[in-house]
């Protein structure tokens, strides 16, 4: 089958006991033994709850992977992972990745004897030179926020392998529609299915899928131990979601792409970042490797207009963080995703206070321009 038909049919969607065209959300905490030698498949809801597992099925067929696990947000699915480290293993990670996960590796795995080393993972060189003999693993993002750069999954994945070492990719930003990194030599792939996969602002999930049945071990007992596991509900909305991931997808990207068009025809716009042409850096990677760039992009206004009164003017799209839902989100990275860093550290990540992040949605596209242009045309003004 496609993947377009697998997003609404794979796995089977129904319920075989009823008829029913979606699957059951099971409420169910317990499930009784049929005897003292234990239960068929479910004994309890932490362990193993079928609509979490029907989400799971579908994922990682989307995926491409052996299994997956769902948690309660992308953080949960993260710690899940990287909870299957020891203390005194080092990992290499991308310098451009989540803040949330950087602080999660940060402030706490580190605590617990996790040694590791930011790189740009765009350069092979820094990363093999950030390997030492307890190097256990790569993990990064194929597409920054707010920027837009780019990694290839094929490159560090084979230089992984080369140095025996396991490739993570957070592949939030692209989703299995775009690109499906274990098919490129990923061994683990993480998703805040809170943002695409989900779709709808309405809903904090977190996913985890793995190539093989060792890596599957390992997730599900720290997805077991830990518990912070996706409840029946949201893991429905979950799989609700992912079936129109694609609709939604092709017209957020279509709109990004209307959208763009318009901001070049705009002076104040001094910076575009979404890779799309091929003399911008990444082009070739995305060709290859990716269906499409996705509907988060940023750019930079001119230093003469109000980034603060732009963004308040807009009427029709929200100023929040987040993205991936079907309302067109627009924020300031200094003072809103990125706001935990110093204005060294925003330097040093390329994160000027003139840059703006819009997370596309799937509104009439005239109507986002025409609310682009009333809140320019208001900002520009002296
Ligand atoms: C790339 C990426 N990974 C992980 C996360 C964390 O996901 P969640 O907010 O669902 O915990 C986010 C959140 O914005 C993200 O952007």
């Amino acid at each position: 089958m496609s993947f377009l038909t697998d997003l609404v049919h794979s796995p089977y969607q129904g319920d075989h006991n009823t008829g029913a065209v979606v699957p059951p959300i099971y409420t169910a905490t317990t499930y009784a033994f049929k005897d003292v030698d234990g239960p068929e498949r479910f004994d309890y809801s932490r362990s193993g709850n079928p609509t979490r597992q029907a989400l799971e099925d579908q994922v990682a067929k989307l995926e491409a992977g052996h299994a997956a696990f769902a948690f309660a947000s992308g953080m949960a699915a993260i710690h899940g992972a990287l909870a299957i480290f020891e203390k005194g293993d080092h990992i290499i990670v991308g310098q451009q990745i989540y803040g949330g996960t950087f602080r999660l590796i940060y402030n706490y795995f580190l605590r617990w004897g996790l040694e590791v080393t930011a790189v740009d993972t765009r350069k092979p060189e820094e990363i093999r030179a950030a390997i030492r003999a307890n190097t256990k693993a790569i993990y990064f993002e194929p597409l920054t926020n707010p920027l837009l750069q780019v990694t290839s999954v094929k490159q560090i994945a084979a230089l992984a392998q080369k140095y025996g070492l396991l490739t993570i990719v957070d592949n939030t930003f692209l989703t299995p529609y775009l690109q499906q990194p274990l098919k490129l030599g990923a061994d683990i792939v993480i998703h805040s299915a809170t943002k695409y996969l989900a779709g709808h602002s309405d809903v904090s999930a977190g996913i985890v899928v793995v190539k093989d049945s060792y890596l599957a071990k390992r997730v599900y007992f720290n997805q077991n131990a830990l518990g912070g596991i996706l409840s029946p509900q949201d893991a429905n909305l979950v799989r609700r979601g992912i079936q129109t991931l694609a609709l939604r997808m092709d017209r957020q990207i279509a709109n990004t792409q209307a959208i763009i068009t318009f901001l070049k025809t705009r002076p104040e716009i001094t910076q575009i970042n979404y890779p799309y042409q091929p003399d911008q850096a990444g082009f070739d990677i995305i060709q290859a490797e990716s269906k499409g760039l996705g509907a988060l992009f940023s750019f930079e206004l001119a230093t003469s207009v109000d980034v603060a009164k732009f963004v308040s003017s807009l009427k029709l799209i929200n100023l929040a963080v987040s993205l991936g839902a079907v309302e067109t989100l627009i924020e300031l990275p200094y003072k809103m995703s990125h706001a935990e860093l110093s204005d060294a550290e925003l330097a040093t990540a390329g994160i000027s206070k003139q840059l703006i992040r819009l997370a596309v949605g799937i509104e009439d596209v005239q109507d986002l321009i025409a609310d682009l242009t009333q809140a320019l045309d208001i900002a520009c003004q002296k």
